[in-house]
């Protein structure tokens, strides 16, 4: 995917955490952020995901991030750097990603049972469909 920025401004109040970024990634290339702590990286990756607005400009494959975003979705994936807390057991995160980024079911349902198989952890079966108490 061809990433392109272009003046790319993000303020957060009074602190400026991007200030004129420019940015021409070709399609295929494999780029890593590297920065010290409160540099600006995560807040970079969010704009790239439309999480958040900012000033500038910003296309992947010529599209823009929070315009495009359904468009987007379904190409894009993101790790956050801190994982989200979900009180649902897995399956129904399974099946609320699948719904929201409209996916096929048993795709899913099959690189599910494959990303098991290649973990030490137990067959779904083997566990309680439920949260442990945190
Ligand atoms: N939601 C927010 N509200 C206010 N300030 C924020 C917010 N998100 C980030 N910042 C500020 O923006 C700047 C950039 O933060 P960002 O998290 O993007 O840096 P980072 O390079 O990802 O840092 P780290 O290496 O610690 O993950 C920092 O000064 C941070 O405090
Ligand atoms: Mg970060």
């Amino acid at each position: 995917m061809r990433i392109e920025m272009e003046n790319v401004v993000k303020d957060f109040g009074k602190v400026r955490a991007l200030n004129g970024i420019d940015l021409q990634i070709p399609s295929g290339r494999r780029i890593g952020l590297i920065g010290p702590n409160g540099s600006g990286k995560s807040t970079l990756a969010k704009i790239l995901i439309g999480l958040l607005s900012c000033e500038g400009k910003v296309r992947l494959d010529g599209l823009a991030p929070q315009a495009d975003r359904k468009k987007l979705a379904a190409r894009i994936s993101y790790i956050p750097q801190v994982a989200p807390h979900f009180a649902a057991p897995v399956r129904e995160v399974i099946r609320l990603v699948v719904s929201l980024r409209d996916l096929c079911p048993s795709s899913a349902s099959s690189r599910a049972a494959g990303a098991w198989n290649w973990t030490s952890t137990p067959s779904p079966n083997d566990r309680s469909d439920t949260c442990p108490a945190a």
